[in-house]
């Protein structure tokens, strides 16, 4: 048996995806690290569960990881999706003497501008970025690069804290709001015009054995700053040729250049306006925003066991084929509140319920969410990637949701 801990300090669905591809493995004793217990359904996964008091601290999962060590013996891979725990868990696997990402390699994927500097020392185009202070570093930025600039936490995620900015006043305004000064850092970066997409990869052993592309409509910044845009994700069918052979070598770079050995990776990336390409940020581990399920739905295999396979045993299944396109929807309107209605889901589903492959409606009573992946979501699939899209548009014309 080999020991595998999983750290979900939230039992979030999401999550626990993963957690049933690693528990489904030959020969593997599943080891919970959480802060909230699972509910019992999915506390079955794990062979034993250690619950520590934040389950985002270093120190905390460490703590943790060496009672599962001496309860059940030494640890075989320590491993977790959540953006925010990439460090702590390469932390923990140092502490423990475990194989996979280290702190060092770990952080390039978290900071964004240490990330930056080693794309561009590798020769890998990004946005143009500055560490903010002081405001005389704000000022001499905006000097280079001008406005619109777009302001971050250098470590941030989810888009949150993470704005345009068009004018001085704004980014006094902004850089108060984010507390910076010589302790705490705002990202300032050049703003990238044009289209946002996804490259994702399985990486294993340092090499690149699966790619995989998605295209954002339009990009997470501007379903932030827009109430009434609701978000969508397609994955086209055909990912080669023009269009994606750069990208996909600029992407294959990226993950060389900041030293990943195994793992999936999520990066996104840009293509301006004048053809050219610039990397937004990559990450490494899964994507979020239902990219592996509508992975699992176009290739027809399991992405979750694919992943537990990457990190756990060190091996690839594929190739796989990519049958079918696929559009992700994020249900989200406009207003304040709770779910009170959804409007308009006969509508749609008579329009293009046949291409609908999971969906999860809007729960009314559901406090309004926060973030661009919106209250729920619908999933389609076809052959044909101009049949998703417009699939796409006629769910998020039609499907309407009241709050009060
Ligand atoms: N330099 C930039 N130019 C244009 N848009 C940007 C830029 N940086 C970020 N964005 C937008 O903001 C979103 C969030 O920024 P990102 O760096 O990906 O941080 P995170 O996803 O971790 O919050 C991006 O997906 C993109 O839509
Ligand atoms: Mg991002």
């Amino acid at each position: 048996m080999r020991n595998v801990i999983f750290a979900a300090p939230f039992p979030l669905e999401t999550t626990m995806r993963f957690a049933r591809g690693a528990a489904a493995l030959d020969g593997v004793r599943l080891l919970g690290l959480v802060q909230k217990p699972p509910p019992r359904d999915d506390a079955r996964l794990f062979d034993d569960v250690v619950q520590v008091k934040d389950g985002l601290d270093a120190h905390h999962l460490i703590e943790g990881a060496r009672i599962l060590e001496r309860r059940h013996g030494p640890i075989h891979r320590v491993l977790g999706i959540l953006e925010p725990l990439q460090v702590q868990l390469a932390e923990v696997r140092h502490a423990l003497g475990v194989v996979g990402t280290d702190p060092a390699t770990a952080d390039l994927f978290r900071d964004k501008a240490r990330m930056k500097n080693e794309l561009r020392r590798h020769g890998l185009p990004c946005a143009r970025h500055r560490l903010i202070t002081t405001w005389s570093d704000a000022e001499d930025f905006v000097a280079e690069v001008g406005f619109p600039l777009v302001l971050k936490p250098p470590a941030g995620m989810g888009c949150k804290s993470t704005w345009t900015i068009r004018t001085a006043d704004d980014l006094r305004a902004a850089l108060r709001a984010l507390h910076a000064g010589p302790n705490n850092p705002a990202l300032a970066e050049e703003f990238l015009r044009g289209r946002e997409f996804s490259f994702e990869t399985i990486t294993i052993g340092g090499r690149v054995v699966f790619k995989s592309f998605t295209r954002y409509y339009p990009s997470p910044l501007e379903v932030m700053e827009t109430p009434w845009i609701q978000w969508v994700v397609v994955l086209p069918r055909n990912i080669e040729g023009p269009g994606f052979d750069d990208a996909q070598m600029l992407g294959v770079r990226a993950v060389h250049a900041l030293g990943l050995e195994t793992g999936f990776t999520h990066m996104e990336w840009f293509r301006r306006d004048d053809g050219s390409l610039a990397i937004g940020e990559i990450a490494a581990r899964p994507p979020g925003a239902h990219i592996v399920l509508a992975n699992s739905y176009a290739y027809g295999t399991d992405m979750y066991r694919a992943w537990a396979r990457a990190v756990v045993d060190d091996a690839f299944d594929g190739p796989f084929e990519r049958q079918f396109a696929v559009g992700v929807a994020f249900l989200r309107g406009v207003g304040h509140g709770r779910v009170a209605r959804v409007h308009g889901v006969d509508q749609a589903n008579a329009k293009v319920g046949h291409l609908v492959v999971e969906s999860r409606l809007p729960v009314p009573g559901t406090p309004r969410a926060e973030s661009y992946e919106g209250d729920g979501y619908v999933i389609v699939r076809d052959p044909d990637t101009e049949v998703v899209k417009a699939a796409m548009a006629t769910i998020i014309e039609t499907i309407q949701i009241e709050y009060s």
